[in-house]
Order: C-alpha cells, then structure tokens, then sequence
C-alpha cells in the first residue's frame, strides 16, 4: 500500500514538472499579455530622434499661426497631411510649383483664384482645369503676412 502512494506521489510530480518546464520554454520571462503590451509601445513611440524632429520648427509662433489659419481656412478642402490629395490638391511642395511666377501671384491665387484663371494666368488655368473647373473659396481677408504664415506652415508639415 505505501509503494502504491509512493508511485503516485511520483507520478504527480512528474506531470506537475512538465507542465511547468512547457510552460517556462513558452514564456520564459514574460505572460504573453506582457508581451503583446511590449511590441505595442515599441511600435507606437517613435524614437527620440523623431520626437525632436516633431518638437522642432525653426519657427514656432508663424507655424502655429499658420496652423490656425490652415485648420479654418483650408483644411474641409486640403488636406493636413499635406500629401494626399481631398476635395482640393495635397498642398505639398506648393509655393515651388508656383517658382515660375511673382510670389504675389499665388497670394492673389489663395485670395480669388477665379481672378486669375479669368485672367487666363497659366498655373491658375492649368490647375484649375486638372481639378475640373472646381472652384476655390476666395479669402478676400487673409493679408500677406497671413499668407506667409499657411506657406509656412505648409511647408514645415509637408518636410
Ligand atoms: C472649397 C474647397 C477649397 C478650400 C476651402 C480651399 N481650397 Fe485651395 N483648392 C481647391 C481646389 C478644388 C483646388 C484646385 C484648383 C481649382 O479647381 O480651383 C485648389 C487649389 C489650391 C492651390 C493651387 C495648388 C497648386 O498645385 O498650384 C493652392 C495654393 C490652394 N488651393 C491653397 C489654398 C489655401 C491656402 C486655402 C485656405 C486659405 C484653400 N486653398 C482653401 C479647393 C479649396
């Protein structure tokens, strides 16, 4: 009788020490949920590298006013992004498309577009016929310094 309590006291021990054994090779340090937490936050945060360049724009009062400016202005037509294109162009790289003409050319875009493709100003026409005679919102109001501010913005988010 005490052989036969022996052997299953053995035998127990033996299947509660495999169990354990598989158990540590599968997870060795961590419960998978621990894991899963960890693959996470190491996808989510961009490097401190990233973070500075983020954080950094050489001029933050004017990005900012920019910014504003963009999200009541421009931003139901074009996209934040800057990259994809919305019910208007991505307006990345813009102010160099417009490096052809007077930079007041592309203020006065911004302030009447259809003053200047009437005007038959050939961006305006060419841009104005790629979007199918889509008609931009003029913005009489903004003042170059305004302007300056979206360009700038735009610029800074589209690097
Ligand atoms: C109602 C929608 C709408 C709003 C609001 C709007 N846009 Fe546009 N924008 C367009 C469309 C559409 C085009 C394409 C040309 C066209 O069809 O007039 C365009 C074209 C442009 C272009 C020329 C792009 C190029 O590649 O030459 C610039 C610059 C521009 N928009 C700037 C702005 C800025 C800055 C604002 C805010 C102050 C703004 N837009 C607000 C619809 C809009």
């Amino acid at each position: 009788m005490r052989l036969f309590q022996l052997l299953i006291y053995m035998l127990a021990l033996t299947i509660g020490g495999c169990l354990a054994f598989q158990h540590n090779i599968q997870f060795p340090h961590r419960s998978p949920k621990q894991l899963k937490y960890i693959e996470k936050t190491a996808e989510s945060s961009p490097g401190p590298a990233a973070a500075l360049t983020a954080a950094a724009s050489s001029h933050p009062t004017l990005n900012n006013q920019g910014k504003a400016l963009f999200k009541t202005n421009c931003a139901s037509c074009h996209n934040k992004n800057m990259k994809d294109d919305l019910v208007g162009p991505a307006l990345s790289g813009v102010t160099e498309r417009w490096n052809d003409f007077p930079k007041e050319d592309l203020y006065e875009w911004i302030r009447n577009a259809q003053r200047l493709v009437e005007a038959e100003h050939p961006r305006a026409l060419a841009i104005w016929k790629e979007w199918n005679k889509a008609v931009m919102t003029p913005f009489p109001n903004l003042t170059d310094e305004d302007i300056e501010a979206i360009l700038f913005y735009i610029k800074e988010t589209s690097s």
